[in-house]
């Protein structure tokens, strides 16, 4: 961050068992999901691809339809109503992407987070040009895939940032140092996701629900795992992560959150925190004014980091009926936009 900053349609039957069995055949041998191993967010991540509309294939051996994935995404129809699912091989991707704003309804699909990686080294100069995969467009969909800014610690460096609303993430990995994913605007679900850095590496001003997520902060010394950007009250944004991961290395390294905007709201419930996270566990950014304003609570956490004596004053530790609005997919309106999830 910077620091002196101040479905589906109804498709017939058939074609959807034909999409499922190519996408089947496609990831084959290497398939298997990983991160982190839950089932829920794999099939759901499953229910995420098939649909009515077009099928592109992304392979850098050039067996696919293209061999970059942005060159798939321009051949992607605009303003299109029905899904175009991009299928990515496993391979490491180097390429800056955006889905513009008039591509709305995008899946990219790869094998597995492990193998299927998109990756660039740029710092944040831009949110506009440098992140490395941007995300403008609504209604878009990510599953199994790498989002990687290799820049290192220098500077802040956002692998991906998302604007459009809508947008569902599925077993992904987020990696950079300082502000990672950059969840900028609309309403996002992440589920069975990794997310690493140091420095404020979730941010912005989305509405999010993060489920099964697991986050590592990578910094020494002086990290946050939030910094989420509400500027005021009448703004409907804020960070729900339910039956999350949190470790990082180091003892008392990193801090929950800070408000990067004085109404920066952000719950943890029913998470884990390892012994990395301090146990003030959040900071008013030097601002004592934003202790009235920053709504941050957890509900029923556990491990070493999770203990509330020490927290700062102005944390809340929130009841059951407080924290119910944060605890369901209702949070980002899900029930409306959220794919269903199969029958188990
Ligand atoms: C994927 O990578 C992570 C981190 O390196 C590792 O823990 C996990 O075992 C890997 N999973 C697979 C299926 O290779
Ligand atoms: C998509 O729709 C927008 C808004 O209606 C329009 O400005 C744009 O030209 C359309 N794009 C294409 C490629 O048709
Ligand atoms: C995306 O596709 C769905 C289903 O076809 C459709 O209801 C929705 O309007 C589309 N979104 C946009 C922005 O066109
Ligand atoms: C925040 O709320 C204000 C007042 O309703 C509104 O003008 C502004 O556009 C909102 N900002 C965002 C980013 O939603
Ligand atoms: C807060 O203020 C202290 C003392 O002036 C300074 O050392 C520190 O860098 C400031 N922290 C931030 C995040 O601005």
């Amino acid at each position: 961050m910077l620091n002196h900053r101040g479905m589906l349609n109804r498709v017939n039957s058939a074609a959807r068992v034909a999409i499922l069995l190519a996408l089947l055949c496609f990831c084959s041998a290497t398939s298997s999901y990983s991160f982190p191993d839950d089932t829920a967010c794999a099939r759901a991540s499953g229910m995420a691809m098939p649909g009515p509309g077009n099928l592109l294939t992304v392979d850098q051996s050039g067996k696919g339809d293209y061999r970059k994935i942005h060159e798939a995404i321009a051949a992607a129809p605009a303003n299109s109503s029905a899904r175009t699912v991009i299928l990515i091989k496993p391979g490491i991707y180097r390429e800056k992407i955006v889905v513009p704003v008039d591509k709305p309804n995008i899946t990219l699909f790869g094998t597995s987070a492990n193998t299927t990686v998109i990756t660039w080294n740029e710092r944040w100069v831009s949110s506009d040009t440098s992140p490395t995969v941007s995300v403008l467009a609504s209604d878009f969909v990510a599953s199994r895939l790498t989002f990687r800014n290799t820049l290192g610690t220098s500077a802040p460096a956002i692998a991906a940032r998302v604007m459009g609303d809508r947008a569902a993430f599925y077993g992904c990995s987020f990696s950079s140092f300082q502000d990672t994913l950059l969840d900028d605007n609309g309403r996002h679900y992440y589920c069975g996701c990794y997310i690493e850095g140091g420095t404020d590496f979730i941010c912005g001003n989305g509405r999010a629900l993060f489920e099964k997520c697991h986050l590592h902060s990578t910094s020494p010394n002086g990290g946050a795992f939030t910094a989420q950007k509400r500027a005021s009250e009448l703004n409907h944004t804020g960070y729900s992560f339910v039956r999350c991961k949190l470790t990082g290395v180091g003892v008392s390294t990193s801090i929950l959150g800070r408000p990067w905007e004085p109404y920066s709201r952000v719950v943890f419930a029913l998470t884990y925190m390892s012994a990395a996270v301090s146990p003030r566990g959040w900071d008013d950014w030097n601002h004592t004014a934003n202790q009235r304003t920053a709504f941050y609570g957890q509900y029923q956490c556990y491990g070493q980091g999770a203990k509330t004596d020490g927290r700062v004053k102005w944390a809340r530790n929130l009841s059951p009926i407080e924290a119910a609005p944060f605890m369901t997919k209702a949070w980002i309106g899900g029930q409306q936009w959220l794919p269903k999830q199969p029958p188990s």
